[in-house]
This record gives structure tokens, sequence and C-alpha cells, in this order.
């Protein structure tokens, strides 16, 4: 079983990308789901077909389904949270703001990956891919152990290990709910989704970008989440590229010229991650035909469902109180290494390889010390985090 999820910033073609991967491994002879959680509906625009909460059959071998995230999250986490709103009114919060609170950030997604986990699992399906991976966000939650049980403690002043005991006195508060066996559910259920979302073997992480500045930074700082928390990444989907030799009129070509170096700037910044390129063609993209053409140009005699990349594409370990970032750079020619470090960006240059990478929060607050390129392998030491300088607190007259 695999699974292939998408994700990129709004409007860059995660649901085409996804709609004809999943063509394109139908073609290949793979039984295939492509699921979306979007409540748009955008999935069914692409595919042009009406899709349902249940997979439908669209053509040989292909199937796609619309999670109903609302309607998930009520039947599996509805229990769960009318007795959080309960407590958080009893505590003197009104109706609405308890009932707002009771949902646990990030809950929406966890709730519809564990529908697709359980699709994947026990349905007929070779490969299942997902239209829209989970955020930041919810991937933090996911990596946190016992996230749930950590939150709803935080809501009912109890800790974790103190549930036991406050059982009978919570029972007799909302009998009808054993809050405790929802909460054990749902907590098994994320270790397991977990598992099976950072299983090289099974999960494929892809970004989808466009060559556009914004579009490119988001997708690393993703990246970076990704790989600190061991999320397999596998390739990137660079989509609407302009082809250069049908820019006509100086508008379009000097349009097509800027594209061309962001272009580069992917490959340099994700190697050595695949990159699949698809043109940004004339028209808007809809039904199976159109998606074939998309999975075509795209992945031309690769076969999209086979893992398209394992090993790290960056590390990071603690070596005493320094930390230590390797990335290998197996494309780039010795040279002389120099590094600028501003915020929680940090510029390299290795003879004419250049690099802008976004650095996550622990290495963002420490001095870059030093960086050496040796074997193919960039490594960037970070020294302790320099100490608050104290701010002037006099009055101001
Ligand atoms: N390469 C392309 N050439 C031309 N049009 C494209 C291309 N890729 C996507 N589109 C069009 O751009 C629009 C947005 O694409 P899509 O819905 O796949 O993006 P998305 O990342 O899923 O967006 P959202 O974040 O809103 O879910 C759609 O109308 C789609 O047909
Ligand atoms: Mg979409």
């Amino acid at each position: 079983m695999r699974l292939i999820l998408y994700l990129g910033k709004g409007g860059v073609g995660k649901t085409t990308t996804a709609a004809a991967t999943a063509v394109r491994a139908a073609e290949l002879g793979y039984r295939t789901l492509v699921v979306s959680t979007d409540v748009a509906h955008s999935l069914a625009d692409a595919l042009d077909a009406p899709l349902g909460s249940l997979p439908t059959q669209l053509a040989e071998r292909l199937w796609g389904q619309e999670i109903n995230v609302l309607d998930e999250v009520r039947q599996h986490w509805g229990e769960l949270r009318t007795y959080l709103a309960t407590l958080l009114r009893r505590k003197g919060m009104d109706e609405v703001a308890a009932e707002e609170l009771a949902i646990i950030p990030g809950m929406e997604e966890v709730v519809s990956l564990l529908h697709i986990r359980r699709q994947a699992r026990d349905g007929q399906f070779d490969v299942v891919i997902v239209d829209a991976a989970p955020t930041g966000e919810t991937v933090r939650l996911l990596t946190m152990p016992d996230t749930f049980k950590w939150y709803a403690s935080r809501v009912m002043d109890w800790e974790p290990g103190t549930m036991k005991v406050a059982r009978p006195l919570v029972k007799s508060l909302v009998p009808a709910v054993d809050m405790f066996a929802s909460l054990e559910r749902l907590t098994k259920g994320v270790e397991a989704l977990r598992d099976t979302l950072l299983d090289p073997q099974i999960s494929s992480y892809r970004l989808v970008v466009n060559p556009e500045r914004m579009v490119i930074k988001e997708a690393q700082r993703a990246a970076t989440y990704l790989a600190l928390f061991n999320y397999p990444v596998d390739g990137v989907v660079l989509n609407r590229v302009l082809p250069m030799e049908a820019a006509e009129g100086p508008f379009m070509q000097e349009m097509a010229r800027i594209q061309q170096g962001y272009r580069q700037q992917v490959y340099d910044l994700f190697a050595p991650l695949p990159i699949w390129e698809s043109p940004h063609y004339a028209r808007d993209l809809s039904g199976l035909k159109d998606l074939a053409d998309v999975g075509n140009a795209l992945f031309k005699e690769v076969d999209p469902v086979k893992v398209q990349f394992q090993g790290t594409t960056q590390e990071i370990v603690r070596e005493g109180d320094e930390y230590v970032m390797r990335l290998p750079l197996p494309h780039v020619e010795i040279g002389k290494v120099a590094m600028t470090k501003r915020g929680d960006e940090l510029f390299i240059e290795i003879g004419n390889f250049r690099r802008d990478m976004i650095l996550p929060t622990t290495l963002a607050e420490r001095p870059a010390r030093r960086a050496v390129f040796r074997k193919g392998v960039l490594e960037v030491r970070f020294g302790p985090p320099e100490p608050i300088q104290p701010v002037d607190q006099s009055p101001i007259s």
C-alpha cells in the first residue's frame, strides 16, 4: 500500500497534480484512489465528475472521493467535543465560545487523515493519493506524543496520569459518554497514523510549487519542518512553467525570463530531490483527458507510485552545546564556502552555487559558527543562543 500526499501554498496546483498522478497511476495498472478533504469540492471539478463521501469509480482502476471533514469530526470526535464543551461551560464560559474551544486545533485534519489511513489499510487500493496534505500545524500536532490527552488535561485541570482517578467523577458528570474511552481510541489511532505517515516505504510527501518567490519560500519552510520531524519527502512538482519559446511580446518574454530564474532556484534549493515540471497550460484543466496530459508532462517514464527518493535531505543533530546541520549537495562543485545568517534565513555560497535556506526556530535563535563543505555534504555548526540583550526600561519622559 502506498500513500502519496501533496502539499503547497493555496492555488499552486495541488488538486490538479493529485488528480493527474491518480490518472497516471491507474493507467499504469494500480488500483488508485484520489481523495480530497477540501470542502470546496475542487477535486470533483478537476476530475469533472461528481464525487461523494464514499469512493466513486471514474475509470478503470480509478476512484475519487471527497471526505466531508465536518461529518467525520462529528462522527468520531463528537462525544469528546460535547464533553469538553460541557466542562468549559461549567467553568463559566458562554455557549458558543465553549463549543469553539472544544475543537482542538488541527483536529479536523487529523480526523480526515485517520479516515484516509483506514481507507488505505482496509480498502482495495494499491495507492491512495491525498490532495492537500496536512499543514505544518498538523504535522507538529501529529508528532507530539499524547497531544490529545495533553490538550484535554489542560482543559479539565488534570494531569494525564491522574485520569484513572478522575474517571468515576467524570462519569457522574456526563454519564452517557465514556470520554476516556474516546480519548484512548483517538490517541491509539493517532499513534498508528503517525507510524504510517513516517514510514518511507508507505508514505511520500511531495511539495507543489510555482516559479514564484513566495511560493518557493513557503515550500522551503514546509520542507524544513518535514525533514526535522522525519516525514519522508520524495519530490517536488514545479507547476505552471511558462514555455520560453511560446512567450511572445516583451511582457510575456520578461515573465518567462523571470520564471527561468526561479526555476533554477527550485533545482538548487531542493536538490537532491527529483523535480517534476508541468507547463503553464493556456486552458483550464478539467477532465481525465487533460489530467492525463498533465500526468505525462510531469512524470514521463517515471512511475509516480514508486518511492522516488530515499535518504535525508537535511539532518540536524546536537553535539555538546552545539547543533550541527548537514545537507547533502551532491551536484555542487567543491569551492570556498561563504555564509550569512539573518534571522531565520541562512545564505550559503559555495563557488557559484547559492542557497537561501529557512531555518527551524531551534537554529534561528543560535549563531551560525562555521560552515564546511566536504564529500558532497555541507556542514554548518550553530553555537549556543546569544544572551538576551538587556532592554532599557527607564520610563519614557
Ligand atoms: N499547469 C497549469 N496550467 C494551467 N492551469 C493550471 C495549471 N495547474 C493548475 N491550473 C489551474 O489553476 C487552478 C488552481 O489549481 P488547483 O485547484 O489544482 O490548485 P490547488 O493548489 O489545489 O488550490 P487550493 O489551494 O485552492 O486547493 C485550477 O483552475 C487549475 O485548473
Ligand atoms: Mg485544491
